[in-house]
């Protein structure tokens, strides 16, 4: 059996620790961007709280219902509810999932890591956005710098989940999420006055669908998964930890709503340097790492405020990278009788070790491309597109269809009134559907002539 968190607060902290990372400041303004955005940001949004949150509210109460690791979680509840234990391959598919994805995780948190030197260094000082840019193909095109950052990443991520989640990190969230939000506030009011912010915002929020593609539309579905942290069991497993009386609704939407403004606040802060600068919105996964430079060259205290920018959004990485982390070691303590720490550093060295093709897919293996690029393109496709989708699908078709009313309306506390009523229905019908219709149309079933 798990222990428990020690109140509901520390638990909404983890939650939101785990949604809050890289996904928010990194990748949800290089996929908008390359997506065209105001179309790809409004899909993004109608698939954050029309699937990203029912599902969230479905991961947590089979969380909080199984009492266990996601695969034995699902096992059980599968054997309780339908009969049938092959629910458990869900929980199989989210742990492959959380490890790819964390493979690749720590080598960008390795690369923030870097930065927080570069900054500390005044690296930035004076430097136009070409050397700024020669500055980021320095450090993906040096194997050894980032094997180094992504190294120390994955040893502190590992260390972290040894020891157990409780003590410190419940700290670190409630004191460093903030703070990285009060820095990105910072960044905003110099976007708002030097940057080009009426074109930043016209391109993040005024819809051109002619921009959007079928992909693009995955894209955004993919990209809601990823930030909010569900799809593959991180927020099921701890889910298992969230004592009995407390709400899960008002905790799933306290976290989506928040994540969602940070990954707003960010869109807000980069796309008017973008413009300003002249740079290329659809740059890719580099974007943040050349636009943020240059308006902390420009700011006043920039040195500073960009050191504690790049190291607090390394410690949002940590608190994302140890949920991702956290289904795997979980499973391997309460099935394989292993020890915490025991399991936390075989995962640790076995993604460590994975993570080095993504590093190389930077350099050495650039010009290894099959199916949708490099390895990093492909593992990140797979995961965020693919496996995150069809893992939510699995969830909220098993909380919506196979688990009985009164089972669920049992873990969300009232089966009567609405906030119930249209969980159940964005459960069972629109968000399998919404999921469903995507992967469809992502493949050109609806497309009309030529693919
Ligand atoms: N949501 C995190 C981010 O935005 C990444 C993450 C942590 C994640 N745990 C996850 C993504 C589980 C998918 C599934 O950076």
């Amino acid at each position: 059996m798990h222990g428990q968190w020690s109140s509901r607060l520390v638990f909404i902290l983890a939650v939101a620790g785990s949604a809050v990372g890289l996904g928010n400041i990194w990748k949800f303004p290089y996929v908008a961007g390359q997506n065209g955005g105001g179309a790809f940001v409004l899909v993004y949004l109608l698939c954050v709280f029309g699937v990203g949150l029912p599902i969230m509210i479905a991961e947590i109460l089979l969380g909080r219902r199984g009492r266990r690791n996601p695969l034995s979680t699902m096992r059980i509840l599968g054997r309780e509810e339908s009969g049938s234990t092959r629910w458990q391959w869900v929980g199989l598919m989210g742990m492959v999932c959380g490890f790819l994805i964390l493979s690749f995780y720590s080598v960008i948190a390795g690369w923030t890591l870097h930065y927080f030197l570069l900054a500390v260094g005044d690296s930035f000082a004076g430097a136009d956005a070409d050397q700024i840019g020669q500055l980021f193909d320095g450090l993906v095109g040096s194997v050894s710098s980032q094997a180094l950052w992504h190294s120390v990443f994955m040893a502190v991520t590992t260390l972290v989940v040894a020891r157990g989640l409780k003590g410190g990190l419940e700290q670190a969230v409630r004191i460093m999420v903030p703070a990285l939000v009060a820095i990105m506030l910072g960044l905003l009011v110099y976007s708002i006055t030097s940057g080009d912010f009426a074109r930043g915002v016209t391109f993040l929020f005024r819809p051109d669908f002619s921009a959007l593609t079928a992909n693009g539309v995955l894209a955004a579905l993919g990209q809601a998964f990823f930030s909010l942290s569900v799809g593959m069991g991180a927020v099921m497993a701890y889910g298992a930890y969230l004592p009995q009386q407390e709400s899960i609704v008002q905790t799933s939407f306290a976290v989506v709503s928040a994540d969602t403004a940070v990954a707003l606040l960010a869109g807000l802060v980069i796309f008017p340097i973008v413009f300003a600068n002249g740079l290329d919105p659809a740059e890719g996964a580099g974007l943040v790492f050349q636009t943020l430079p240059l308006a902390l060259d420009q700011m006043p205290g920039g040195t500073v405020v960009g050191a504690m920018f790049f190291l607090l959004l390394a410690f949002a990485g940590l608190t994302s990278s140890i949920s991702l982390m956290e289904p795997v070691v979980a499973w391997l303590i309460e099935a394989r009788d292993m020890s915490r720490a025991g399991a936390g550093v075989l995962c640790g060295t076995a993604v460590w070790l994975l993570g080095f093709l993504t590093l190389l897919s930077f350099n050495v293996a650039a010009d290894w491309k099959f199916l949708r690029g490099t390895w990093f393109d492909n593992i990140d496709y797979l995961t965020s597109n693919i496996l995150l989708p069809a893992g939510g699908f699995c969830i909220t078709v098993f909380a919506g269809w196979v688990m009985s009313r009164e089972s669920s309306a049992e873990e969300i506390g009232f089966s009567s009134g609405w906030v119930y009523t249209v969980w159940r229905m964005l459960a069972r019908y629109v968000a399998p559907i919404a999921v469903l219709l995507v992967f469809l149309n992502a493949i050109g079933v609806f497309a009309d002539g030529s693919p």
